[in-house]
């Protein structure tokens, strides 16, 4: 199946709550949630795309490298390239039902097992989405996925925790940035965000149940180093899609101040905005290990299933793969950040270049 045959069946299925923009990029969907779009005015999911637009790629064609290293492992996911499926939660409550949960999940777990990547799966007011998530994503991928749990009490984090672990993970993460959320206000099930001590706890447990842990939602590299500090293993630069908050920068704007505050002390991903391969090498140029996308592979596994994440996840392995080879790029492993320029600012790579990019203080 073609890509543009995916996306016209996705978009006849969600009926209007996803519009399969030629750009997903908030314009359409400003406001809607329930639904696909951002909160408020999607200024924060408008600044994701805009905040990768502002850089721009400087070649290099005077080298060996012919084929590029793409392969990765990160908080002891083996990945074939640096890209994991973000957790998407509430199909039926956001797009209206073109596919249950479960169908849902499978798609993405079996065509992120066709692309030799992973996935988060999410978590949600609603009863048995975390366990739809574990299952039906986990069971293709051998449960080497990363769960989300929801900033809840601390019994039920623990117990999600856990059941993780039983089932066979690695690794799992919380979405700190659900605070903001307003599909759980509306759930009658708001959470709000933890102290360190209580990251603290989270993080140990999780430990304790052999799995590694990340925090995602971060945006600053203050809070980045605290959730170090409490033992994460891992931080996910996010706004959530732009879903949290209106008026939020773009997540590759603040990037580099997290990456470099943390040295290494944890993994970082980031996600927001990424619409290609190409995408996928700015954000790992300005610092991520590993990044994620959420709409487009929602939008290929209702118009596609399993074989349209598949074809999804091919088509940006190609492009990274061009970016890479048009840059001189060995490894998705060491990606220098004089691959990009700040848009209108050509570098001279080596020479007399720009500025490196502007880091928020
Ligand atoms: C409909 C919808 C549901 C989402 N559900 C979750 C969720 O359950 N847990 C979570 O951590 N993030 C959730 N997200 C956020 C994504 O994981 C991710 O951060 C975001 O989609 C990235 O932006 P992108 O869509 O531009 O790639 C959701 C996003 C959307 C659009």
């Amino acid at each position: 199946m073609e890509l543009n045959e995916i996306r016209d069946r996705a978009r006849e299925l969600s009926r209007g709550f996803c519009r399969v923009c030629p750009s997903c990029d908030g314009r359409a969907c400003a406001g809607e949630i329930p639904g696909m779009g951002g909160a408020g005015t999607a200024a924060s999911f408008k600044n994701n795309l805009a905040a990768l637009a502002a850089y721009e790629f400087v070649t290099s064609l005077i080298h060996d490298v012919k084929r590029p290293e793409l392969r990765t492992e990160v908080m002891g996911l083996s990945l074939s390239m640096p890209l994991m499926i973000a957790p998407v939660g509430g199909i039926s409550f956001n797009l209206g039902g073109p596919v249950s949960e479960s169908v849902y999940q499978r798609a993405v777990g079996e065509g992120a097992k066709a692309a030799g990547i992973s996935c988060g799966t999410p978590d949600a007011a609603a009863d048995g989405v975390f366990e739809t998530g574990l299952t039906d994503a986990g069971k293709p991928l051998d449960h080497l996925i990363m769960p989300f749990v929801k900033p809840w009490e601390p019994e039920l984090v623990k117990a999600k925790l856990e059941l993780a672990s039983r089932i066979g993970c690695k690794a799992a993460a919380m979405d700190l940035d659900s605070a903001g959320l307003a599909t759980l206000r509306i759930m009658k099930r708001p959470c709000l965000p933890k102290g360190m001590r209580e990251i603290r706890e989270i993080a140990d447990h999780a430990h304790a149940f052999g799995l590694k842990f990340a925090i995602k939602g971060l945006m600053t590299a203050d809070d980045a180093l605290r959730a170090a500090d409490s033992g994460a293993d891992g931080v996910i630069v996010s706004n959530h899609g732009g879903r949290v908050l209106d008026s939020m920068p773009g997540t590759a704007y603040v990037l580099p101040s997290v990456a470099r505050a943390l040295r290494g002390r944890a993994a970082v991903f980031c996600d927001g905005g990424v619409r290609s391969g190409g995408d996928i090498l700015k954000m790992l140029a300005l610092g991520a290990d590993c990044v994620m996308a959420g709409r487009p592979f929602t939008i290929a596994a209702v118009g596609g299933g399993a074989e349209g994440v598949a074809r999804l996840a091919a088509s940006w392995r190609q492009e990274l793969e061009t970016s890479m080879i048009m840059t001189g790029t060995a490894s998705v492993n060491d990606v220098p950040d004089a691959v990009l320029c700040r848009r209108g600012h050509w570098s001279t790579r080596g020479g007399t270049r720009d500025p490196a990019p502007p880091v928020p203080s």
